[in-house]
């Protein structure tokens, strides 16, 4: 597979899948970061990976189809054909929904549908559950919605702090996400990964 990892931040998760690709544990060819902020860290490690960005700024565009375009373009130049959402802060629009159907997918920090929109690690700690979790899922149009592919729990502890459960949950994103998209590469679609 030929992808694109979409981050607006610090790109841990881009990281993970990248070493994992490096360590032959992940068949797949990042082709492409993109990112929607240029001071992201994540445009540094693509650097120091010799992986090519493409990074825009929103404010250029008169709306989202308009930059989608753009990124169609960059992702058609590069012959992508599957999109990886590594905190990318922005909903997919049907310009790239579209284009790439069942070929987008996404991660995030809580047991979906728990949690789902930002700051989710804080959500589940103010509400005092006893675990929470991450979740892989297709994309779809709304926010963290689609169908979900592999969920690993995390249990919060009684003496947890919010930095401490945000560590946690991180390490567990780094391990699932390059075993889902390896399962989804060489697999059948429909799996489940336990955590
Ligand atoms: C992750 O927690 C991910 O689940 C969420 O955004 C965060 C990105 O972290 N969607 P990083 O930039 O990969 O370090």
């Amino acid at each position: 597979k030929k992808i694109a990892i979409f981050a607006s931040g610090n790109g841990s998760n881009f990281q993970a899948i990248a070493d994992a690709v490096k360590e032959g544990q992940l068949h797949a060819d990042i082709c492409l970061v993109v990112s929607d902020k240029r001071d992201a860290y994540v445009l540094q490690r693509a650097l120091a990976e010799r992986i090519d960005t493409f990074c825009f700024s929103p404010k250029d565009y008169n709306n989202k189809e308009e930059y989608e375009k753009d990124i169609l373009t960059r992702l058609r130049q590069s012959g992508v054909d599957f999109i990886v959402l590594a905190g990318y802060m922005r909903l997919i629009g049907p310009t790239l929904l579209r284009e790439f159907p069942g070929s987008i997918v996404n991660i995030h920090p809580s047991l979906l549908p728990a949690f789902p929109g930002k700051d989710a690690i804080g959500q589940a700690f103010a509400a005092k559950v006893k675990k929470t979790g991450v979740t892989v899922h297709y994309v779809d149009e709304g926010m963290d919605t689609g169908p979900i592919i592999a969920q690993s729990s995390v249990p919060i502890l009684e003496n947890d702090t919010e930095d401490a459960l945000q560590q946690r949950i991180q390490a567990s994103e780094h391990n699932l996400y390059p075993l889902v998209l390896e399962q989804l590469f060489t697999k059948n679609q429909h799996i489940q990964v336990e955590g």
